[in-house]
């Protein structure tokens, strides 16, 4: 396979609160271009591993590992920089602003950090030419001269983003007012505005109906070929992951409890046991 970069490492991590061991020396690999799953029953620990990848917390034990980076102590906005993205459980849109404004904010913050790139960039072989990065330094901090430019490219940018989860007809509306299953499209669009290599979203289909459910795995599926982009994707519906992740890891009580392929994972006595047993007894 032409994807066989690593692109995140978990190193023997694990996480407690207090005397609760919210996850436990968790380890697994995600290579680039993977679309990846993490299942497991409620308060399994599958929010926590996030919220260390993204350095909400730092571990209590273990490593991070993102692009050959040791990222464990990193502040989040750091590895927010350094390309990891994420969508949350509880949503985090802005109600009161617009749907493109919520998708604006969000890519002006990748573009403020072009105002110390910049610097250190021209001095860099890795500069990327992006043309909105083009402005002095002064110019930048000024807000004055290209920014105008890079306010439309912004928007420019923000609305093509929109357009592509399905939001476009709603990107004059306050976020807050949107149904529940545009608000997590437009999270995703946030997202996606920072310009990722590592996605990560936390139960993207939460509150969702069926339908909405079966456009959002068409939407995951298709963002994640067309942008190359690396995405680990959190779920509790065993059904959704199985269709659109090839690879998917199970946890239950903070420990991973079985990792694969969707097949291996539905026929895992383990996983049947502790994951599906909680469900079917919760259905019962
Ligand atoms: N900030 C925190 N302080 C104390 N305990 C926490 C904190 N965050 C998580 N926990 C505990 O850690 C455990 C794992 O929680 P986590 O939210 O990671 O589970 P989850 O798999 O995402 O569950 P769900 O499917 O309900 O979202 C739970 O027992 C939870 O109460
Ligand atoms: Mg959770």
């Amino acid at each position: 396979m032409e994807n066989s970069r690593v692109l995140l490492e978990l190193d023997a991590m694990s996480m407690f609160f207090g005397g609760v061991q919210a996850v436990r020396n968790m380890s697994f690999t995600i290579m680039e271009n993977e679309l990846a799953g993490i299942i497991g029953p409620n308060g399994a620990g599958k929010t926590t591993v996030f919220n260390v990848i993204s350095s909400v917390y730092s571990p209590t034990s273990g490593c991070i590992w993102f692009r050959e980076q040791d990222i464990t102590l990193l502040m989040a906005y750091q590895v927010n920089r350094l390309g990891i993205a994420r969508t949350f459980q509880n949503l985090r849109l802005f109600g009161r602003s617009s749907a493109l404004e919520n998708v604006m904010t969000a890519m002006q913050n990748r573009y403020r950090y072009s105002f110390r790139e910049t610097l250190r960039g021209h001095l860099s072989p890795s500069y990327r030419p992006d043309p909105a990065y083009h402005y002095s330094f002064v110019e930048s901090l000024l807000h004055l001269g290209r920014w105008d430019g890079v306010e439309k490219h912004i928007r420019a940018k923000s609305m093509e983003l929109l357009e592509r989860v399905g939001l476009a007809d709603r990107m004059f509306q306050a976020a807050g007012t949107l149904p529940y299953g545009m608000q997590r499209r437009l999270e995703i669009a946030r997202a996606l505005a920072l310009d990722p290599k590592l996605l990560l979203l936390d139960e993207p289909a939460a509150g969702m109906n069926p339908e909405e459910v079966f456009a959002l795995n068409d939407l995951i599926t298709g963002i994640h070929r067309e942008f190359k982009l690396t995405t680990l994707v959190i779920e509790h519906h065993m059904d959704v992951i199985m269709e659109i992740c090839p690879h998917i890891i199970c946890m239950n009580f903070g420990a991973k409890i079985a990792e694969g392929t969707p097949e291996e994972i539905q026929n895992d006595p383990e996983v049947l046991n502790a994951y599906l047993g909680g469900e079917e007894a919760e259905n019962a």
